[in-house]
């Protein structure tokens, strides 16, 4: 059974059809990429799967579980984190409160111990520290610890919102434009972190990604979608040669 399936799912904004007919699914540990371009969809597939938006019509299963009608954190309870296009952080508290709060969302800690200030209490402030230090690490973030979120560079800040989602200890971990504002050598190292987290967590991952060769570079399937509908699905390979993708690209370049 694949961990999260889309099956038929349309969603309609007024007139248009912003995502129509989409069926789409990921197994557990994949690391899939959804390309395509400006306005094909990609972004409303992240509102649909975690809760912005209820789809008009279609199933959307994680993890065997139906997520129509749940609310968003509902749906990050249950295991699916997101970062977005536009970064959104809380920008005028320091990086490394921006990464506890999204852990201690998801710790279980009695209300007791906490207003009672019993040692339990402490303990657990320790461990979400020393938690939320190890995420930074990863992102190689330790040093920016005490800055505020909105003064680190962009690049960072990108960083630093796949921490926080991190966090929240996702299964499904969902990347909208990653990259997008890096220069080349950042976005070569957030790709190799990518890598690495999914190994690290066990997670699976859903990339969307504007720069096709990028997501050929470390997606093992692709789902190229254009005007809210899936064009091309496959390995980088066959996705590479094929004509459909090739001229919806193209088709984006020249108009
Ligand atoms: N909340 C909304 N209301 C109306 N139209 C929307 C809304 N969200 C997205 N759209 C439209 O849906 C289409 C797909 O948008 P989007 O999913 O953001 O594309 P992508 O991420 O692939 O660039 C676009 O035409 C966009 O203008
Ligand atoms: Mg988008």
């Amino acid at each position: 059974m694949p961990l999260l399936e889309m099956d038929r799912v349309t969603c309609v904004f007024g007139g248009l059809r912003a995502v129509s007919g989409v069926s789409l699914h990921l197994n557990q540990g994949e690391l899939v990429g959804l390309i395509g371009p400006n306005g094909a969809g990609k972004t409303t597939i992240f509102n649909l799967l975690t809760g912005v938006y209820a789809p008009s019509e279609g199933r959307i299963q994680f993890d065997g579980e139906s997520l129509v009608g749940r609310a968003p954190w509902r749906i990050n309870k249950a295991g699916i984190a997101r970062t977005f296009q536009n970064i959104r952080l809380f920008s005028d508290m320091t990086v490394l409160d921006n990464v506890k709060i999204a852990y201690h969302n998801h710790v279980r800690h009695g209300v007791f111990s906490s207003i009672l200030r019993l040692p339990n209490h402490f303990r657990g402030e320790r461990e979400i520290e020393d938690k939320a230090m190890a995420f930074l690490s990863i992102f190689h973030l330790e040093g920016k610890k005490d800055e505020m979120a909105k003064n680190l560079p962009y690049g960072e800040q990108r960083r630093l919102e796949i921490a926080r989602a991190l966090a929240t200890q996702p299964r499904l971990l969902l990347l909208d434009e990653p990259a997008a504002g890096m220069n080349p050598q950042e976005t070569r190292e957030l790709m190799e972190l990518i890598r690495f987290i999914r190994e690290r967590f066990s997670l699976t991952i859903l990339l969307i990604e504007h720069d096709m060769s990028l997501v050929m570079g470390i997606c093992e399937r692709i789902y190229v979608l254009d005007h809210g509908t899936v064009i091309a699905q496959g390995t980088p390979e066959e996705i590479r040669s094929n004509p459909k993708v090739i001229e919806a690209y193209l088709g984006e370049v020249t108009s």
